[in-house]
């Protein structure tokens, strides 16, 4: 049988991590944040006094480095990283490890290992459906406008909205127009605009995708 993997993709801010955990929990089945992996080699790099633009040194560190993960937390090397891989100098950097392609390649493996162990899952990410699991069960791109996106960063870390919005138009630029698995919206994606619904409402509505979806093959 098919493994039942349905991608979250979109871009930062939009919702992903929000209502991938929620709907895996409404499934019974596991959850994988694929970001945190590019954080916790970003996390690894700058530990070791490292340049994330060094593409070999930061490609080493992606084959050597030994990850922990539940849906709450990241262990790296054996260390609690779940906070300090969501702080600004991590922020800044993770672009730049996630164009790494030997990076990508390593945590691709990984990630298709993760869903082999477990025969499915909710994994949310930037390449999900593109790239890492084109066959998945449902693809679904999670959307919301600038500044609802900044406003949610807000009132998770707090800052300032206007800058926190520019920080994430420029992510959003580098993620989209890298080499390597840019971020993408994929014909067969089904798009779902966040910014105006309830976590509740936007899982309901996953769900009933999910449904019509396994019904039909
Ligand atoms: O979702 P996030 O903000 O935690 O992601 C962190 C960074 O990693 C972001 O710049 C995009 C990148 N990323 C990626 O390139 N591919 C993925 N599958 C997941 C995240």
């Amino acid at each position: 049988m098919r493994p039942l993997v349905i991608a979250i993709d979109g871009p930062a801010g939009a919702g992903k991590s929000t209502i991938a955990k929620a709907l895996a929990t409404a499934l019974g089945i596991e959850y994988l944040d694929t970001g945190a992996m590019y954080r916790g080699v970003t996390y690894e790099v700058l530990r070791r006094g490292l340049e994330a633009t060094d593409v070999d040194a930061v490609a080493r560190v992606a084959r050597d480095v030994r990850f922990e993960q539940t849906a709450n937390s990241l262990h790296v090397n054996g260390d609690d990283a779940t906070a300090a891989i969501r702080t600004p100098a991590v922020d800044a950097a993770v672009s730049h490890v996630a164009a790494n392609s030997a990076v990508r390649s390593e945590l691709r493996e990984r990630q298709r290992q993760w869903i082999a162990e477990r025969g499915g899952g909710v994994v949310e990410g930037r390449d999900i459906g593109s790239v890492v699991f084109p066959d998945a069960t449902l693809k679904v791109y999670l959307m919301a406008s600038p500044r609802v996106r900044a406003q949610r960063r807000v009132a998770q870390h707090g800052g300032d909205v206007d800058e926190i919005a520019r920080a994430i138009t420029e992510r959003d630029e580098r993620d989209s127009t890298r080499d390597d698995s840019p971020l993408r919206q994929m014909p067969d994606a089904v798009v779902v605009d966040t910014s105006e619904r309830s976590i509740d409402a936007v899982v309901a509505h996953i769900r009933e995708l999910i449904v019509a979806r396994t019904e039909l093959s």
